[in-house]
């Protein structure tokens, strides 16, 4: 269990957290023992018809000292293991944040993002409920059963049998009663948590059920689960009812147990009238650790689901394994050598056999259908995934030998939908760098077509976009993620169908714009647009179904009659 680490960095903590339990849970036992002396000092004072108040007022000063010393004790232990737990669960969730971080794509596929946000939410808390409250109550429980019936042996072997005979058949009802009652709760939850997703998801698509007119149908659906939810409730509540009566009758036994049997030892003068009393008070204080038992197995048993949970998602690797930690210039010379690549996942060969080379100061154009493996080119030169056969060599290194954080550092990348943070445009297009300067992002807006955009905008380059602030077009997105990407200056700019919702003439003014700042680059460019490949391209490469069909420079693919001058002329009649 991977959660042994973490005890054994806490364990002083541990150790004093059940010190403090066991001295809190005796401190509270001697109360009993005081007031049986009470008890007995009173019957005799009143045998001798004196009232001695000096001594009461004693075991007054007795009784509270004792429930002061038990109540820090008790503030003691929580200021151990409870903070320790805390602690736990703070290292716990930056292990599976780095870890998730490590990651690769493959993996984060595979995953829904509820079940990641699962994982270090709930799952983490709940261990955190077993390596805090379940060990307290647990070790308190024990503690509290073990010296509560040692001092009641001491004080009658033969009333303790007695008193703790029915205890056994108690403890199994209340044992299975809990169990009832938990799992009845957990399905609750369950019912609670469905209800309010479909909620969630009803409001969030009102204006869709509206058009349909689905109220109706929305509402049955709701009324279903809401049925299911109301009579599961019903019955947690009827089986809940059951547990004070039991705890009552469990008590109750007990006592009179105690008044019937100690009665008879005291008519035999075999103990003194205050060991009733004191017996009284133990077996109140043995109720609390039968209410508990339930409940801290409970918590046990959902901690070591989480915990496993936990376990298996850490014991995942990373299939793409960093090798080198050397920091060198990159030049961007890129090779593809006869790369073949399947998606696992999806099972979909995405390349098959494809080569090529770009230089520094190279403009590739890359085009093709949607679905050929135009993107896929990119997701290995990131190496997000290794290629299955040939090899990705970058300035005359395999990409597996490359520094894996350096080379993505070294790489600008415009994705064909980029993701933009809540957050002031200044900061979306600053993300890729640690320091911000705002003259460098003007030069950068006006580039792309977006100073004057952003100008009109009421806290200009400060406006906050996203959700929570003003909505940008797709157009405006993509020139967004183009300054993103420029803001690093890097030799090598990977540029995927980051035009496609520009018009004719900011798509030819950008153009204009970046020619001399592309040519010192090595570029490679995804379009579905021929007209960026047609004025910026040096080279092109046209792709069917995961290869290469034809290339070379734009004008030669023109002149080559094939698939490329198809889509192109079709283009230009649109126009
Ligand atoms: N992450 C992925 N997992 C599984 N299959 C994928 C993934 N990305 C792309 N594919 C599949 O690989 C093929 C090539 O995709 P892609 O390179 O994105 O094409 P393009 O960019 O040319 O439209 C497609 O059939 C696509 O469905
Ligand atoms: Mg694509």
């Amino acid at each position: 269990m991977l959660l042994k680490k973490y005890f054994i960095k806490y364990i002083k903590y541990y150790v004093f957290g059940i010190i403090f339990v066991s001295l809190s849970s005796i401190f509270a036992n001697y109360q009993a023992v005081v007031v049986r002396k009470a008890t007995n000092e009173i019957l005799s004072n009143i045998h001798q018809h004196s009232f001695n108040s000096h001594q009461f007022l004693m075991y007054l000063f007795y009784l509270l000292g004792l429930s002061l010393v038990s109540g820090i004790f008790m503030f003691l232990m929580r200021q151990t293991i409870i903070v320790s737990s805390r602690h736990i669960e703070y290292d716990q969730k930056n292990e599976l944040y780095q870890h998730f971080q490590k990651m690769d794509r493959h993996f984060l596929k595979m995953q829904s993002v509820g079940d990641l946000m699962n994982k270090i939410s709930e799952d983490v808390s709940r261990v955190r409920m077993f390596t805090g409250p379940a060990i307290m109550y647990l070790v308190n429980v024990i503690v509290t059963v073990l010296s509560v019936i040692s001092f009641m042996l001491h004080v009658s072997p033969l009333l303790t049998i007695i008193v703790l005979l029915p205890l056994p058949l108690f403890s199994l009802a209340i044992f299975q009663l809990s169990r009832r009652i938990n799992a009845l709760s957990t399905s609750v939850q369950e019912k609670l948590s469905l209800m309010t997703s479909f909620v969630q998801e009803s409001v969030s698509s009102i204006r869709l059920i509206k058009i349909h007119a689905k109220e109706k149908f929305f509402n049955q659906k709701l009324n279903t689960i809401n049925d299911v939810y109301s009579k599961e409730f019903v019955q947690l509540g009827k089986t809940e009812a059951l547990f004070q009566p039991l705890m009552t009758i469990m008590v109750g036994t007990g006592i009179i147990a105690t008044i019937v049997v100690g009665g008879i030892l005291l008519v035999k003068q075999k103990i003194e009238p205050g060991n009733i009393t004191e017996f009284v008070m133990y077996v109140y204080r043995l109720t609390w650790p039968f209410t508990a038992l339930g409940w801290v197995s409970a918590l046990i048993q959902r901690a070591s689901a989480s915990q496993s949970r936990i376990n298996e998602l850490l014991s995942i690797q990373p299939q793409i394994i960093n090798t080198s930690n050397e920091i060198y210039p990159v030049k961007g010379h890129i090779v593809f050598d006869n790369v073949s690549f399947t998606y696992k996942e999806s099972g979909i060969q995405a390349l098959q056999e494809v080569s090529f080379e770009v230089r520094p100061s190279e403009i590739l154009g890359i085009s093709g259908k949607v679905g050929s493996g135009k993107s896929t080119i990119f997701q290995l030169l990131l190496r997000f995934y290794d290629v299955d056969k040939g090899s990705i060599i970058i300035d005359g290194k395999n990409i597996k030998e490359h520094n894996l954080y350096w080379l993505r550092k070294n790489i600008a990348y415009v994705p064909q939908d980029a993701f933009l943070f809540n957050d002031t445009l200044l900061n979306n297009i600053l993300f890729p760098e640690t320091t911000g300067d705002l003259d460098k992002v003007i030069e950068i807006c006006k580039k792309v077509e977006l100073h004057d955009t952003i100008m009109q905008w009421p806290n200009q380059y400060h406006t906050m976009i996203g959700e929570r602030g003003i909505n940008v077009s797709g157009g405006q997105r993509q020139r967004i993620a183009l300054a993103r990407a420029l803001i690093k200056q890097t030799s090598i700019l990977l540029i995927d169908d980051a035009f496609s919702a520009l018009d004719n003439d900011t798509e030819q003014k950008i153009v204009a714009n970046l020619k001399s700042e592309l040519s010192s680059k090595t570029v490679i460019i995804i379009a579905q647009k021929l007209s960026i490949i047609q004025s910026l391209a040096t080279k092109v490469i046209y792709f069917k179904e995961g290869k290469i069909i034809e290339s070379g420079s734009p004008d030669e693919l023109l002149q080559l009659n094939g698939e490329y001058k198809k889509v192109y002329d079709l283009q230009m009649m649109r126009k």
